[in-house]
């Protein structure tokens, strides 16, 4: 069958993380039915596209990224028929839902899982990645994402399995048959209830080199270390298993046994990526997927090699060089996402912005310079809010599974400082995305009657989105423009892309040209004001304002000049 899929690029995508969205029971959590009673705040935003993180049944090691059964909900978050209202109230609305498929891994509380691990007998053994212990230990020396090795010793069949996150997630083996129609049925499963796509988490990881070669977790193939890039046993192992030579084959599997069938679009989320895998992987003919999530843009701000915890401060032309690179790079031969965060990531407006005086217009700025290049935007929530990072002293404030094991790594063995620690984690650690959504200036921000799961960010008296949606002047009405455009100007969807000064440490600046519209996108990635070069620009003395953060009767007064955190956008005559 023909994949008939309907327009989609010109829509902007948005991300909900359903445990800190709307809760409707006073049980603390964000659920089903929270989402529903508030599709309208999606619709008035303007929103084509729904990337839902996980809802189903799930142990919540890491918030629902280990799954015990992909065909049920999540009891905290509802039932089916909660979830069959969710997806009726968005289909009303025209908006396409896109599920997360987290399938490089399961729960080990999946039935499968728990046969698997029983005997090397079991038919479900070779669902999971197995290796004999090589000199009495772990086989290699990788580290899982969220510290500790990537191997645990299972007593019953003398082994260890692999797992690139958490003990709780073992990594399945795509090399099986099996395992591909298992995730096959359940996408089915999923597209004919009415869902519109999927956004598959580190999906790039599916094929471990390895295993290709035939040497199912047996031990007399030695496989190779991580290279070191710190004391101790342990190294980041991510490069050891992304885009794995059978990567591609099993996704063109999936696209014919599965997406090409539906009305469907598709997001990978690629970790390591580089231009040319995410070119090969979204080739309109060849490729598989509609786009991937890539990272080289999360990692300007730290150091090179050293993880993410490792902080550096950002050299805005490096952020321009990688942006720009991909921009062009995929410009005719595949398909961008834009993103400044989501649900892994710090909140935007504290990392590249500013969260304090310049909030509202920063955050603005950010706004305008991602939806302004080519690709489909994902807002994250609360984003359209501005909303800031938090800042805890005590560990125990925090809830994520890899923030607390990282603090327990660096703290407790290695014997880091606390303070240093507490301020990577302030500026990188994900629950800073994971507060409750703001709603309101009522009592918890309007997200619940109860307690919290995760403590509110305290300005929610000021950020929240009844002050937005009032304030006609506020981030949320920026976005809200910024989505529309998007729909009116096939520049946006379709023109090309191109950098200027590169090398200026302040200004970002950009045109994108489709036949003979071409705008020109200035931003001001500082406090300071910042003058103009003239010369460098194309001449905008004739051009109309199309949209900035400061209002455009006053953009004459200051031809030359950029305010703190301005952006402006100008059609060139
Ligand atoms: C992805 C998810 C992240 C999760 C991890 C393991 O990176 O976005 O939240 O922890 O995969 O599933
Ligand atoms: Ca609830």
């Amino acid at each position: 069958m023909l994949s008939r899929k309907k327009d989609w690029r010109q829509q902007v995508a948005y991300q909900i993380y359903p445990r800190s969205f709307a809760d409707s029971n006073g049980d603390g959590i964000g659920d089903l039915p929270g989402i529903t009673a508030k599709l309208d705040h999606l619709d008035a935003l303007g929103v084509g596209i729904v990337w839902l993180s996980p809802v189903y049944d799930s142990p919540n090691d890491d918030n629902g990224y280990d799954i015990r059964d992909y065909r049920s909900i999540m009891q905290e978050f509802g039932s089916m028929a909660d979830f069959d209202a969710m997806l009726a109230g968005m289909q009303q609305r025209g908006i396409r839902l896109m599920m997360d498929l987290v399938v490089n891994h399961t729960s080990d509380e999946h039935a499968w899982f728990k046969q698997a691990r029983s005997a090397k007998t079991n038919p479900y053994h070779d669902y999971y990645i197995w290796h004999d212990p090589v000199d009495g230990r772990e086989p290699t020396n990788w580290e899982a994402a969220f510290s500790g090795s990537a191997w645990t010793f299972n007593e019953a069949t003398g082994e260890y399995y692999l797992h690139m996150f958490s003990k709780k997630q073992p990594d399945l083996n795509w090399e099986n048959p099996k395992v591909r129609q298992e995730v096959y049925e359940l996408m089915h499963f999923w597209l004919k209830k009415g869902v519109g796509g999927f956004r598959m988490d580190v999906i790039n990881m599916i094929s471990k080199p390895w295993l290709e070669a035939g040497t199912f977790s047996k031990s007399e193939a030695r496989l190779p270390n991580a290279p070191k890039v710190q004391d101790g046993f342990l190294q980041p192992a991510f490069e050891m298993v992304t885009h794995g030579p059978r990567f591609m084959a099993f996704m063109r599997e999936m696209k014919q046994e599965v997406l090409d069938h539906y009305d469907c679009i598709s997001v990978g989320e690629a970790p390591c990526a580089t231009l040319e895998q995410a070119q090969e992987i979204t080739n309109p003919e060849t490729g598989a997927l509609d786009m991937v999530f890539q990272f080289e843009h999360m990692d300007v701000d730290s150091q090179a090699g050293k993880g993410k915890w490792a902080l550096k401060a950002l050299h805005l032309p490096d952020l321009k060089a990688s942006l720009s690179r991909w921009q062009t790079g995929l410009h005719g031969k595949g398909w961008n996402s834009l993103y400044w965060c989501n649900h892994d990531q710090p909140r935007a407006v504290s990392r590249f912005g500013d969260a304090g005086l310049h909030r509202v217009r920063s955050a603005k700025m950010l706004a305008t310079c991602l939806h302004m290049m080519q690709g489909t935007p994902f807002i994250y929530q609360g984003e359209e809010l501005g909303m800031t990072n938090v800042k805890w002293f005590n560990i125990k404030a925090y809830q994520d599974i890899e923030t607390r094991n990282m603090y327990a790594q660096a703290v407790l063995q290695q014997g880091r400082p606390h303070q240093d620690v507490m301020a990577s984690i302030h500026a990188k650690g994900r629950d800073n995305a994971r507060t409750p959504m703001q709603w309101s200036a009522s009592q918890h921000a309007g997200f619940t009657q109860g307690t919290p799961w995760l403590a509110l960010n305290d300005n929610f008296s000021q950020v929240n989105a009844a002050q937005a949606r009032a304030d006609a002047d506020s981030v949320f009405h920026h976005y809200r423009q910024l989505i529309a455009l998007r729909k009116n100007w096939p520049v946006l969807v379709d023109g090309d892309f191109e950098l200027l000064l590169p090398k200026h440490t302040a200004l970002f600046a950009f045109t994108r040209r489709l036949h003979d519209v071409q705008l020109l996108v200035l931003c001001n990635f500082s406090a300071q004001f910042q003058g103009l070069p003239l010369k460098q620009l194309p001449d905008f003395s004739a051009a109309t304002p199309l949209i900035g953060n400061l209002p455009s009767s006053e953009w004459a007064m200051a031809p030359d000049t950029l305010a703190a955190w301005e952006a402006r956008v100008y059609v060139l005559a």
